[in-house]
């Protein structure tokens, strides 16, 4: 089996890039470790402190952080860091060719219930001049390469650079990325939906039509049963579409009228969407398409709604109607 270098080399990925995506690689190998050792290493539970975003702090969530940020100022390749548990953006090496944007804890909530987290991250070209929040502000479109790594019953990266989406797996034996799918394809087709279904009261009028239309099995417009899962950590929700097909969606909600989404552009969405993408899938807010945004805020949230083609274009289709007329689905 070929290792992520091997691979990275047979793509023809350019070595600062290649030395970044190994760098990221390997510091994630030492997160898996400290995520296996949970409570033997005193990591589980939460901190006093709060992130920008107005959330308690998980200790694992500074952990990785440190980690991510301590690997990336000593890999040399890197102008600027940006971190879901970073208030402001990180200036690193003034020679850097690259952006990284990173979510370090995805899933924090599962820490404490030893259920799957992951690390998200998204690669950016450099700008000229001064390093501020705008060098950042780019549209998904402009990312050289994203993944993720799922710290699962094994240690999986999901990583493009722009030529299709690939698996790797870690060997625990060599402590080597081996590459375990080529060729990542999500089904244009499912019958299986992700979504929070707790905040239903609180959807956009789309959206409550479409899922109630899932819903209805085989005796609603769509004829058909569909199944459910949510594991409360995209990095979770977005492999299994990866794997077997499926919609996941974090849609508009008026829970809180001041926070009417929830996933983070930069380091959650826009990564996923270009991972998706590239395994022939699709990734939009409804409205528009995730990687055609222009970024204002280096945390600014987005409705997400990814996965299969076909089942994502449905979904949209509700997004089209006209509701102030009742639903017309026959
Ligand atoms: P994070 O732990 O990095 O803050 O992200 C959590 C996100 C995402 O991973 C997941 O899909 C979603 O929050 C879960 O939301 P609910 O708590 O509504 O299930
Ligand atoms: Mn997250
Ligand atoms: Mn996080």
């Amino acid at each position: 089996m070929q290792t992520l270098a091997q691979t990275l080399t047979s793509q023809a990925v350019n070595s600062s890039l290649t030395a970044l995506l190994l760098t990221l690689a390997n510091t994630s190998k030492a997160i898996s470790g400290a995520v296996r050792h949970g409570a033997l290493a005193g990591v589980l539970g939460a901190t006093e402190q709060e992130n920008v975003q107005g959330e308690t702090q998980k200790k694992l969530d500074v952990i990785t952080n440190d980690m991510l940020k301590d690997a990336l100022k000593a890999d040399g390749n890197v102008r600027g860091l940006a971190s879901e548990e970073e208030d402001y953006v990180v200036e690193v090496s003034k020679q850097g060719e690259y952006l990284v944007c990173f979510d370090p804890l995805d899933g924090s909530s599962n820490i404490d219930i030893n259920s799957l987290v992951g690390t998200i991250f998204s690669v950016l070209p450099a700008t000229d001049g001064e390093l501020n929040e705008q060098s950042f502000l780019q549209a998904g479109r402009q990312q050289v390469a994203a993944g993720y790594v799922l710290y699962g019953p094994s240690t999986m990266m999901a990583l493009t650079t722009g030529k299709g989406t690939q698996f790797y797996t870690l060997d625990p034996d060599s402590g080597e990325f081996l590459l375990t799918n080529d060729k990542v394809a999500i089904t244009p087709d499912t019958a299986e939906f992700a979504i929070n279904m707790s905040n239903q009261r609180f959807w956009e009028a789309a959206m409550q039509t479409y899922i109630a239309d899932l819903l209805l099995g085989k005796i609603g417009p769509r004829e058909q049963s569909f199944n459910m899962r949510w594991i409360a950590a995209m990095v979770g929700d977005v492999h299994r579409v990866l794997c077997r097909g499926g919609i996941f969606t974090y849609p508009t909600d008026n829970k809180n009228p001041a926070k009417p989404f929830k996933l983070r552009l930069m380091y959650e969405a826009n990564p996923m969407a270009f991972l998706v993408e590239q395994a022939g899938g699709k990734a939009s807010t409804g409205y528009e398409t995730i990687m055609d945004i222009q970024p204002t805020e280096i945390h600014q949230r987005v409705a997400v709604i990814l996965g299969s083609r076909n089942e994502v274009d449905m979904c949209l289709s509700y997004h089209g109607l006209d509701y102030s007329e009742e639903p017309t689905i026959d």
